[in-house]
């Protein structure tokens, strides 16, 4: 799936979430697949806010790559319909409209005190 398939579910997904609240192992499976299988963390940080663990990773828009004449690379795996779905609660849950991040939310993202969260702080 490209990443515009991606953003028209992402985008269309309030709709859907706004009729059935997605319970915490949805959220969690989504947290998961963000992280491993969709590797969006690579581009996009754990937290979803472009900050990386072991620094940002490009800090351009796609408009850049293009006048640069590169595209985006593809996806490592292709995601099921239900993964996206997930990757959607764990986005809506954790991440949109949820402010920058900090230690409790860190925390509370990791499950236990962790290195990520040692930046912020307590
Ligand atoms: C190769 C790097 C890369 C990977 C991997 C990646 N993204 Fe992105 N993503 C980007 C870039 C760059 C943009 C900004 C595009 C632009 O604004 O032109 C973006 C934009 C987005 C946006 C729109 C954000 C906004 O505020 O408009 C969403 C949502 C998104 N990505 C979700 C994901 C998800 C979910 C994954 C994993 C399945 C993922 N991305 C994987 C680089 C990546």
């Amino acid at each position: 799936m490209t990443l515009s398939a991606l953003a028209l579910v992402l985008f269309a997904a309030p709709v859907h979430l706004a009729a059935q609240t997605p319970d915490a192992s949805d959220i969690a499976e989504g947290a998961r697949l963000f992280r491993q299988k969709g590797n969006c963390q690579s581009c996009h940080g754990w937290a979803g806010d472009g900050r990386k663990i072991d620094g940002r990773c490009y800090g351009l828009k796609q408009a850049d790559l293009r006048q640069a004449g590169q595209r985006m690379s593809d996806p490592p795996a292709t995601l099921q319909n239900r993964e996206i779905e997930y990757i959607a609660d764990f986005m809506f849950a954790k991440i949109i409209d949820k402010g920058p991040m900090n230690r409790e939310k860190c925390v509370e993202y990791w499950g236990q005190e962790t290195e990520a969260c040692g930046e912020f702080p307590k």
